[in-house]
């Protein structure tokens, strides 16, 4: 049986204008997803959402991978287990996590031979047939690690504090709000345009301040990002009530993560507040989870015959 894991991801800047060709810094996150696999008489795929076949409405990112790798190699059956620890419909990436793990537990099980940068193009395109558009920032970043500004695919230094990451516990659909977003586009793309290329230029501007370690300037146009993703149409109360409860217990920043209309927020901290801005979160309704970023993307854990 073959392990390989892959990490989920928060947007420091940029989600959805990065869909637009606008520049993004997103950073991997210490919360992998795992798969397990192993040669089998037929496809079975394993998760917390049930026990199927191959099926595009249960298990679509997988089916997918399952599929793509048989385009390569002669693959008859394959047993296939995901354990994560990303919510699914988060915002955190735990599609592109699944997927790519996927993908390199199957290339490690039939030696095919891919790349890193093979196993992140396939995966971003599996990601277009099951969301319609998406960028390839999240199956990226979950195959290189790390902070990255994409589309330029440049490797920034990792952030020196704590990470805290605030569930609303709502369900939120990429491709909805992708969708919605592309809606308000065509409708005012005179209003809109410009705060997609708002938000690109405070990545641009963010990309030195990451060098510099200047977080009280990165949370300041962190929380200016929070208003523009507002202003598309991606907020929620809910995610609002997390923002504010992080902001108002010492975070130096909070923001939406992802695609937004629920999942989750991401707020950066001092080592000593992260604990009461954890529970600020708690109080207010929502799940806390205190991270770090990551330099490592998709790895192969283990490899037993
Ligand atoms: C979703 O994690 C991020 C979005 O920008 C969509 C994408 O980049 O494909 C909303």
């Amino acid at each position: 049986m073959i392990t390989c894991s892959a990490p989920g991801k928060v947007y420091l800047f940029g989600e959805h204008a990065v869909v637009y060709g606008e520049s993004a810094i997103c950073c991997a996150v210490e919360l992998r997803t795992r798969v397990h696999v192993e040669k089998n008489d037929d496809v079975i795929i394993e998760s917390s959402l049930g026990t199927t076949g191959p099926d595009i409405k249960v298990h679509p990112y997988v089916t997918h991978a399952i599929e793509m790798i048989k385009s390569l190699t002669d693959l008859k059956g394959v047993r296939l287990k995901i354990e994560s620890d990303l919510p699914v419909g988060s915002g955190l990436g735990s599609s592109a996590a699944v997927t790519v793990a996927s993908i390199q537990a199957l290339n490690h099980l039939y030696n095919c031979g891919l790349s890193r940068e093979d196993v992140a193009k396939n995966a971003h395109k599996i990601e277009m047939i099951v969301q319609g558009n998406a960028s390839a920032t999240d199956t990226y970043v979950s195959t290189m690690g790390g902070v990255v500004m994409m589309p330029q695919r440049k490797k920034l230094p990792l952030l020196k504090c704590p990470v805290i990451i605030g569930n609303t516990k709502e369900f939120s659909s990429t491709k909805e709000l992708v969708g919605n977003v592309a809606n308000l586009r065509s409708e005012f793309p005179s209003v809109i345009d410009p705060i997609l290329s708002n938000i690109g230029q405070m990545s641009m501007l963010a990309e030195g301040l990451i060098i510099k370690n200047d977080y009280m300037a990165i949370g300041k146009l962190m929380n200016v990002n929070q208003g523009l993703l507002d202003a598309i149409g991606v907020g929620s109360s809910k995610l609002w009530d997390l923002v504010y409860a992080a902001r108002n217990c010492g975070a130096i920043c909070a923001k939406i993560t992802g695609a937004g209309g629920g999942g989750c927020i991401v707020a950066i901290a001092e080592h000593k507040d992260t604990k009461g801005i954890a529970k600020a979160i708690e109080d207010a309704g929502g799940e806390a989870i205190i991270t770090k970023n990551t330099e490592e993307g998709v790895r192969l854990e283990s490899f037993n015959g």
